[in-house]
C-alpha cells in the first residue's frame, strides 16, 4: 500500500534512520556512509560505478554534494546523461540505502570557489595530475606528476546530486523491511525486501 509515511510510524522511524546516518556521514571519516557507489550511465550505454566520498548531504532533501576532477569519466557521462544512483551500506546498522536521481555540475562559480577555499591543504593535489583520471599510462605511477603551472582549481568540480527517491532495506533476524520514499511527493510503498 503507498502513502504518506508520516502517517506510519514503521515507516517514519525507517527513514528517519536512513536520513540520520546520510546527514552524519560527511562529517565523519569513520562512517560507512561516506563511501557511497556512485552509479551512471557509461558512454558506451552500459553501466558504471566507483566509489566517492560523501561532503554534504541534506537528510530532508536527500541533496548530496561530491568532489570530483572535472576531467573524469563520471563527468563526461552525467554530461550525456545526467542518470544517477548512490548507493550506501551500513553494515553495522544492516541498511541499505540506494538514491535514484540526477547530478547536475555546479554552474554557480562564486559557490565553486568557496567549496575550494574551504577545501583542507591536503585535498589539492588531487586535483594537480598532469594527465586526466583514467587516462592510460606505461607504468605504474606515471601521469600523477602535479602540473606545476596548476593550482588544482581548474580540475575542481562538485557534483550536485537530487534525489527522487530512496530505496532502504534494513535487514533484521526478526525479518527485513524496505520501503520506498518518492523524494518528491513525500509519498511511499513498502516493498518484498
Ligand atoms: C575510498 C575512496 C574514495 C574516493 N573518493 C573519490 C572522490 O571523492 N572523488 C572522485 O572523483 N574519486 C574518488 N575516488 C576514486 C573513484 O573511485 C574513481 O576511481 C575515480 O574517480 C575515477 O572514476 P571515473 O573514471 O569513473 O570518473 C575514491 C576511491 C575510493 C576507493
Amino acid at each position: 500500500m503507498s502513502g504518506r509515511p508520516d502517517k506510519d510510524p514503521d515507516a517514519l522511524a525507517l527513514i528517519d534512520r536512513a536520513s540520520a546516518l546520510l546527514s552524519a556521514a560527511p562529517g565523519n571519516p569513520q562512517a560507512a556512509f561516506r563511501y557511497p557507489v556512485l552509479s551512471t550511465v557509461g558512454r558506451d550505454g552500459g553501466p558504471n560505478g566507483r566509489v566517492l566520498v560523501l561532503r554534504a548531504a541534506d537528510p530532508v532533501t536527500w541533496q548530496a554534494a561530491l568532489h570530483t576532477d572535472s576531467r573524469a569519466e563520471k563527468v563526461a557521462e552525467l554530461a550525456a546523461n545526467s542518470a544517477a544512483m548512490l548507493v550506501f551500506y551500513d553494515h553495522e546498522a544492516s541498511l541499505q540505502l540506494r538514491l535514484k536521481g540526477t547530478i547536475g555540475r555546479n554552474a554557480d562559480k562564486a559557490t565553486l570557489e568557496a567549496i575550494w577555499a574551504e577545501l583542507p591543504a591536503s585535498n589539492r593535489p588531487n586535483y594537480r595530475a598532469s594527465l586526466p583520471t583514467g587516462s592510460a599510462i606505461s607504468a605504474a605511477g606515471d601521469g600523477i606528476d602535479s602540473a606545476s603551472a596548476q593550482s588544482g582549481y581548474e580540475n575542481f568540480d562538485v557534483l550536485t546530486f537530487s534525489a527522487e527517491t530512496a530505496d532502504i532495506l534494513q535487514l533484521a533476524r526478526t525479518g527485513n523491511r524496505r520501503y520506498r520514499l518518492d523524494v518528491l511527493s513525500g509519498a511511499g510503498t513498502w516493498l518484498v525486501p
